[in-house]
């Protein structure tokens, strides 16, 4: 596999100070808890224990670092649009675009404001009206959207564990207020073509899948992998489609505050409310940092202090 040519090759150094770098990162991080709130718009979320931190990475080679609570499984929440993303693109490709855009919206993830002026096209897949239409798609697509999705974690992160929350995916449900309008504004504008319940219900379930650090880190190497999966050894999706889900990460990955993210960390990255944050540096590392309590935007504090610090120090190699 090559580098791109924007990253050129780093020197990581040895597997045994990775390791220690990667123990180092989590405890500078470490700085950050006590600042920012854990999700409770979801209740099930609102219990999230604050003071974690974890940190995974998975090399070009495929060899998983870790250090903190990088096993401990966390609800995915909006880090799965990227995999449901993926999925659609793999089944749809461009035709997509149709439906939903591909420009940062600037507002907070569930925003309703745009829809209604933009006809019911959400501004791209990462805000929730974006990914519900992905998932209306996959509804459409597959005959079991959630089991092909699950399967799909489970086969990319090479664990057969990963499960779905139900209890998260209940309380998504119940508070689903929300995302119900956008569904319904959608199909009132004639852009959502399945039943809304039923694209709400693999929505939410896609969420509520749990995984670690470390199952997220090998799961998402394909982005940084020309979309071949080390795991696996397949092509998962094709090397231009990984750019194009890095370029959309870039700009609307981390919402409202992507520019600020870009300017101080400038990797292509995702977030969810559970407070993972999946990152990538082309044709090198894929990174997942996890700590639950969030800034206004939704974005793990703690989680974009270690992405700051890394991409500090990824920098400092290539000088
Ligand atoms: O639909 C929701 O609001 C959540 N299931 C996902 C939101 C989310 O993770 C946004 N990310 N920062």
């Amino acid at each position: 596999m090559n580098a791109s040519p924007c990253a050129p090759s780093l020197d990581l150094g040895a597997s045994s100070s990775l390791q220690a770098w990667v123990e180092r990162l989590v405890e500078r991080a470490r700085r950050r808890l006590g600042q920012g709130r854990v999700a409770d718009y979801i209740p099930a979320l609102a219990d999230q224990p604050a003071d974690r931190l974890g940190i995974a990475l998975c090399t070009r080679d495929g060899r998983l670092y870790s250090a903190g609570d990088a096993e401990e499984p966390f609800s995915i929440q909006s880090l799965s649009k990227v995999l449901l993303l993926s999925l659609a693109l793999r089944s749809h490709g461009d035709a997509l675009w149709q439906r939903v855009g591909l420009n940062p919206s600037g507002m907070p993830f569930n925003s309703l404001m745009q829809l209604e002026t933009e006809h019911g096209k959400p501004r791209n897949p990462f805000i929730n009206a974006g990914a519900i239409v992905v998932t209306d798609h996959l509804v459409g697509a597959y005959a079991t959207p959630v089991k092909h999705l699950q399967d799909i974690a489970r086969r990319l992160s090479g664990n057969p564990s990963v499960l779905i929350d139900r209890e998260v995916l209940a309380s998504e449900w119940r508070h689903r207020a929300r995302n119900a309008a956008a569904a319904y504004l959608m199909q009132a504008f004639g852009n959502l073509h399945n039943e809304v319940d039923q694209v709400l219900e693999a929505y939410f379930a896609s969420c509520a899948l749990r995984m670690s650090c470390r199952d997220l880190a090998r799961a998402f190497h394909y982005l940084a992998a020309e979309g071949r999966s080390p795991t696996t050894g397949e092509a998962f999706i094709p090397p231009a489609m990984a750019q194009r889900i890095n370029a959309l990460m870039f700009t609307s990955g981390m919402y409202d505050a992507a520019g600020d993210f870009a300017y101080r960390v400038g990797l292509p990255a995702k977030s969810g409310v559970g407070g993972g944050i999946v990152a990538i540096v082309p044709g090198e590392l894929s990174i997942c940092v996890w700590s639950p309590a969030l800034d206004a935007s939704g974005n793990s504090v703690a989680g974009q202090y270690a992405l700051e610090l890394i991409a500090e120090e990824l920098g400092q190699l290539r000088r």
